[in-house]
């Protein structure tokens, strides 16, 4: 395995990552996901991740917290805003000095675009962009793409239809910068409202084959190796009236998946309200709950590079 970049690193976009980047820390997942567990906990030992969610999860959050005691290590953190001293009116600034004194790498997720880049300049301490704003979610990103290439056994060469709400879904930003990595055909899937940001597609333009739809029309469906559905994000939204035309768009259900290719995987970073019907769950081309269970693996992958400077063996 060539040198660890990752070692006390700040993981803010996923446009700092080079394609040997994400091709290395792929590599690092496969390997730790298959350290026996003696030597995997030796990886975070004694070591602490601190955490702060100014927005609500569930998987980012746990997922975190269950790769950092697979290494060994322990976390903190405040998922409760109202239990800590932010509702008595500390700053954003001031909250971060101090995780960053009680914990050697920093989990933050927080509704404006730009505050994992200001809490990285303030911090001593490595921090992980866990969502910021509408901007992006690049540990997101990583563990979608680790996902296809499980399930696909390649990236270059797919056609990837992303569907949903690409304006506002973080998402989709960092799955679409990834993707300028890789040779691959987009179809962009959306109500004309919830289109890319056109900025983001003049930074990508280029580099992907892109074509936009308002419809998830039957030459997508039979195109795409990948349905990557994403949920429209209400509380994005300055007018509620606005969400409620668009919500319920988009359903995939059986007669989705009966106009699709026959292997074609059905992703979702989750949570879904009602975009992908539970009666498709069964099916081998839902993978949206092992993308959840490749997010554990690759973010035990990504402490232990953050954490150590060079893995075992
Ligand atoms: C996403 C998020 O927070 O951006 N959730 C996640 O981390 N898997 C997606 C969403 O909330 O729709």
């Amino acid at each position: 395995m060539s040198s660890n970049s990752f070692y006390d690193r700040d993981i803010v976009s996923i446009k700092d990552f080079t394609k040997d980047d994400l091709e290395f820390i792929f590599d690092a997942t496969d390997k730790v996901s298959k350290l026996r567990p003696a030597e995997r906990s030796e990886l975070g030992k004694g070591r602490t991740l601190g955490y702060i969610f100014y927005e609500p999860s569930t998987r980012t959050r746990m997922s975190f917290e269950a790769a950092m005691a697979s290494l060994g290590g322990s976390s903190i953190g405040i998922s409760d805003l109202k239990s800590s001293s932010v509702e008595k009116g500390e700053s954003l600034a001031d909250t971060i000095r101090i995780i960053d004194l009680y914990s050697d790498v920093i989990v933050l997720r927080h509704p404006l675009d730009g505050s994992s880049r200001f809490a990285a300049e303030l911090s001593q301490n490595p921090i992980i962009n866990a969502g910021s704003g509408s901007e992006e979610h690049p540990t997101q990103a990583l563990l979608d793409l680790y996902t296809i290439l499980k399930e696909k056994k390649k990236i270059d060469g797919l056609s990837i239809a992303i569907v949903g709400d690409l304006k506002y879904g973080r998402t989709v930003y960092s799955l679409l910068y990834a993707l300028t990595n890789y040779d691959v055909d987009l179809h962009l899937v959306s109500p004309p409202s919830l289109a890319v940001r056109k900025e983001s597609i003049y930074e990508v333009q280029g580099k992907l084959r892109i074509k936009e739809h308002s419809e998830l029309a039957d030459g997508v469906l039979s195109d795409a190796d990948v349905i990557y559905v994403t949920r429209i994000q209400r509380e994005r939204f300055p007018d509620l009236q606005e969400y409620e035309k668009v919500r319920g768009t988009y359903t995939i259900d059986e007669n989705t998946l009966a106009k699709a290719k026959p292997d074609v995987a059905v992703m979702h970073p989750l949570p879904r309200v009602d975009e992908i019907s539970q009666n498709i769950d069964h099916t081998k081309n839902a993978i949206y709950f092992k993308q959840a269970s490749y997010g554990k693996e690759l973010r035990a992958a990504l402490l232990a590079l953050m954490l150590n400077e060079s893995l075992p063996g």
